[in-house]
């Protein structure tokens, strides 16, 4: 029986789609890349923003029509979006045959077995369970990088997320899951592990009673085959000494952080429920670039947050251009309803939000510009991604300072053949906004 699976949203809901790939391949299903010839599909969805609602209520459409062809004979939809909107969703679409919810994901298969049967059918347990996982994933990101799903959920409820109400309070995996996991996706191929959690600088307080991202990195780093661990989603105030000795004592753990801010206005984090002021993020960056020389820190900002002013977006900009991100992400704010947010009075016009982003990212484009310019002259080590289409010796690739799909690449010739995965040397010759140009270094690559 063939299935065809999308899976939408952040990489947090793409490790769930692996998981429920493995679990599938397992009970003899066959993925097909096609959707005409799937007898089952199901879509992986997103609701944190208005966008990616829609998107994932277009897909679910979309797919829908495949029921007139007369092949398809379930239509299964799993994630945040299906969490949140259960009702609507099987009252409004009813070409939807199941729903699944975000902890429930170990059950697709008794699912798909009910819808089969001619049943429709919902499976929904306690958002703050831990699914039991017995399959290996199957990675849908190329074998050489994966991510590493090191929590789940969140226990911050910033006032603007509607993730807690989707995917619970936040839940460390044991470490030895986690080391006996990275292990084995190393032995499939895996040179780059991105480790992954709506917060992961918490790891392990609630397992261990303290944070232990560091020990799980230390432990990390012994596995063979892993060459790169890159870290994402750390909140700024949860950053430690600890865990800044340990990026830059540890050679494998790339020199780049992901740290949202959000927004720098004292009265604007307040409002956003966040726990960090202005003062705190200067201080942590500017302790972050002292111990971790040649840092690339990235971050994400929300514009037109409700009741901001023209001078919080101002000061935003003033701050954004002194405290010089390499690399930065700008959302508008979205209502979303039953979050604290929504209610606040008065909510920017959709118009403003998006000037005020297009502002914030014609800065960050001048500031990316300089900052990859200083790039030139620099030897950097290259993971390649893969060959250019239609462009025989031409290869990309990505440095420390770029996380894959959000951050920029680097580009070069060579006339041996690379693989995917391969990490070579690469002096930096040029730049673009976003994006490096370079050559190989004699000797680095495979003969
Ligand atoms: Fe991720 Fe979207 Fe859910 S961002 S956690 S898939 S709401």
């Amino acid at each position: 029986m063939n299935i065809f699976f999308i899976s939408l949203g952040c990489d947090k809901n793409l490790v769930d789609s692996e998981n429920m790939l493995g679990i599938l391949h397992d009970n003899g299903y066959t993925i097909t890349d096609y959707e005409n010839d799937a007898d089952i599909i199901i879509i992986n969805t997103c609701c944190f923003i208005h966008d990616a609602k829609e998107e994932s209520i277009e897909t679910i459409l979309e797919m829908a029509k495949h029921k007139e062809t007369g092949r398809l004979k379930a239509l299964i939809v799993t994630g945040c979006l299906a969490e949140r909107y259960k009702d609507e969703i099987l009252n409004e679409i009813p070409e939807v045959d199941a729903l699944l919810g975000t902890s429930a994901i170990s059950e697709i298969i008794s699912v798909i077995e009910k819808v089969l049967n001619g049943n429709k059918y919902t499976c929904f347990t306690d958002i703050n369970n831990q699914p039991v996982l017995k399959s290996k994933r199957i990675l849908s990101t190329g074998s050489y990088y994966s991510y590493l799903k090191i929590a789940e959920g969140c226990d911050k409820h910033c006032t603007y997320c509607i993730i807690p109400k989707v995917r619970g309070n936040f839940r460390s995996r044991p470490m030895e899951e986690l080391v006996e996991e990275a292990a084995y996706l190393a032995e499939n191929g895996v040179k780059e592990l991105i480790l992954v959690a709506q917060e992961t600088t918490l790891y392990g307080r609630d397992l261990y009673g303290r944070k232990a991202l560091p020990g799980l990195l230390d432990k990390l780093c012994e596995i063979p085959g892993i060459e790169w661990i890159r870290i994402l989603y750390c909140y700024p105030e949860e950053i430690t000494d600890e865990l800044i000795d340990t990026i830059s004592r540890q050679p494998k753990i790339c020199k780049y952080l992901d740290m949202p801010i959000q927004h720098c206005s004292d009265r604007i984090l307040k409002l956003m429920g966040r726990k960090t002021s202005k003062k705190d993020i200067v201080n942590i960056v500017k302790k972050l670039r002292d111990k971790i020389p040649g840092i690339a820190l990235r971050t994400t900002l929300i514009t037109g947050f409700p009741t901001e002013t023209d001078e919080e977006h101002e000061e935003l900009l003033r701050f954004i251009e002194e405290e010089r991100f390499e690399r930065l992400g700008v959302f508008t704010y979205s209502k979303e309803e039953g979050t604290p947010a929504s209610k606040l009075k008065p909510q920017v016009t959709a118009k403003v939000k998006r000037q005020r982003q297009k502002e914030l990212m014609k800065l960050q484009q001048t500031i990316a510009f300089d900052i990859s310019a200083s790039q030139v002259g620099r030897i950097l080590d290259v993971i390649i991604e893969g060959r250019i289409a239609g462009k025989d010796n031409v290869y990309v690739g990505r440095t420390y300072m770029d996380g894959p799909k959000v951050d920029g690449y680097i580009f070069m010739e060579s006339d041996s053949e690379l693989m995917s995965g391969d990490i070579i040397k690469v002096k930096v010759t040029g730049a673009n906004y976003y994006d490096l140009i370079g050559e190989i270094v004699e000797g680095s690559a495979r003969e």
